[in-house]
């Protein structure tokens, strides 16, 4: 009887060729020009994730979102009927930014500056002495943002699109859609500051490569026989978004006592919960341009990195659960899934920090990517693709 494992065979050269194999300018990591063009040609014409349905749990519920990479402060919320709606959140009259709490329950926001007050839809309901103006109420409303909702997460496009989130991830949404984060109910999220482009801190998140080096004693770990660098099984590419199908190592050890307790206990709850989804630790989806999804074994994690300046970004780390924690292990086992992530991106971020160091200093006039760094040059192709049309819709126009 053959008792060994399969045996593991990596991505070929060949499989990704297609992408291109030259090297990768490094300016594009830090250059202040190329991002001031990635602000709208990436951002102003891209869905970026900014929440998630569960955050907006009533008609009146509504969240506050900062974006800065295009200076916008975004109020998305359910309405009386049920609608997830989102608005640039700023007063018509004059400009004040509408809402300051980061999240609250109402479906009437008054502006404090001279008291506009606008109802769910958008609309101008009220504002004193209106006889004053010269404009029509109706012509006053909240500047609408386009939202759509896959698989729970709330996304926000703040130009106009030229399709939809869900079409552009063909079967991917679907996929997505199955999962237990469709029918999260309640989130753990991590927030940290780097000073870091986002597309070198989001790469650090699409390849395996540094596993072993980075992460001995976390994610590491699950490097080893056949597949030293914990190499995932398959790449995919979807339009502009991507996946890997991760793989799981058969000789990975016993975990230890705190681990396996955790496990076992969220695996109760999915299982108690009808959610245990076999394979579903082996998603990965990198939705475009800074969105990522995660499965491990407990539930599955989404990272998304915003962009605060070239070499300053944000990251946004969330865990979703269905249902509340029913007792003090579910709790333990919720609270150590997310230590456990967290110790893992402790460990990526300074190394992702050097990088943006040696980068500026203009040493490199290129960076190199392997077969298995795949993922980074899709990434680099569909955002330099877009930074280079636009430049040429710019030199057309007489504007650069
Ligand atoms: S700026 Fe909002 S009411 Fe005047
Ligand atoms: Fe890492």
């Amino acid at each position: 009887m053959n008792t060994h494992a399969p045996v593991f065979e990596s991505v070929a050269k060949e499989d990704v060729a297609w992408l291109g194999t030259d090297p990768i300018p490094a300016t594009a990591y830090y250059d202040p020009a190329y991002f001031e063009l990635e602000r709208e040609a990436v951002f102003r014409r891209g869905w970026i994730q900014m929440g998630h349905v569960c955050e907006l749990p009533e008609p009146g519920s509504f969240i506050r979102r900062e974006l800065e990479v295009l200076k916008a402060s975004i109020l998305i919320l359910r309405s009386q009927d049920e609608e997830i709606r989102a608005f640039h959140n700023v007063c018509t009259h004059r400009g004040t930014q509408l809402v300051e709490e980061a999240a609250g329950k109402q479906s009437r926001f008054t502006c404090p500056y001279h008291s506009w007050t606008f109802g769910d839809d958008g609309s101008l309901l009220s504002a004193p002495d209106f006889e004053q103006f010269n404009v029509a109420k109706e012509d006053c409303g909240l500047s609408k943002v386009h939202v759509e909702v896959v698989a729970g997460l709330i996304f926000v496009h703040l130009g106009t699109p030229e399709s939809g989130m869900r079409e552009s991830m063909g079967p991917l949404a679907d996929r997505m859609d199955e999962l237990p984060i469709a029918r999260a109910t309640t989130i753990s999220e991590y927030v940290y500051e780097i000073d870091a482009n986002w597309k070198l801190t989001y790469d650090n998140f699409q390849e395996n490569y540094h596993l072993r080096f980075i992460h001995p004693s976390t994610a590491g770990q699950g490097c080893g026989g056949d597949n030293p660098f914990g190499y995932p099984e398959e790449y995919g590419f979807q339009g502009p978004h991507r996946t890997q199908t991760i793989w799981t190592n058969p000789e990975t050890g016993i975990p230890s006592a705190v681990q396996g307790v955790s496990y076992m206990k969220i695996g109760e709850a999915l299982a108690k919960r009808d959610l245990m989804i076999p394979g579903a630790e082996k998603n990965y989806f990198a939705l475009f341009p800074s969105f990522f999804l995660f499965g491990n074994p407990g539930t599955h994690f989404s990272h998304v990195v915003y962009p605060i300046s070239a070499n300053k970004s944000r990251g946004v780390i969330r865990l979703y659960w269905v249902g509340d924690d029913e007792n003090a292990s579910e709790r333990y086992a919720r609270e150590y899934g997310m230590a456990m992530t967290r110790d893992i991106h402790v460990e990526d971020r300074s190394v992702i920090e050097r990088g943006q160091r040696g980068l500026e200093s203009g040493a490199l006039k290129h960076i190199h990517l392997q077969t298995n760094e795949a993922l980074l040059r899709h990434f680099f192709n569909e955002v330099d693709g877009r930074v280079q049309a636009y430049k040429a819709e710019l030199e057309a126009q007489g504007a650069l």
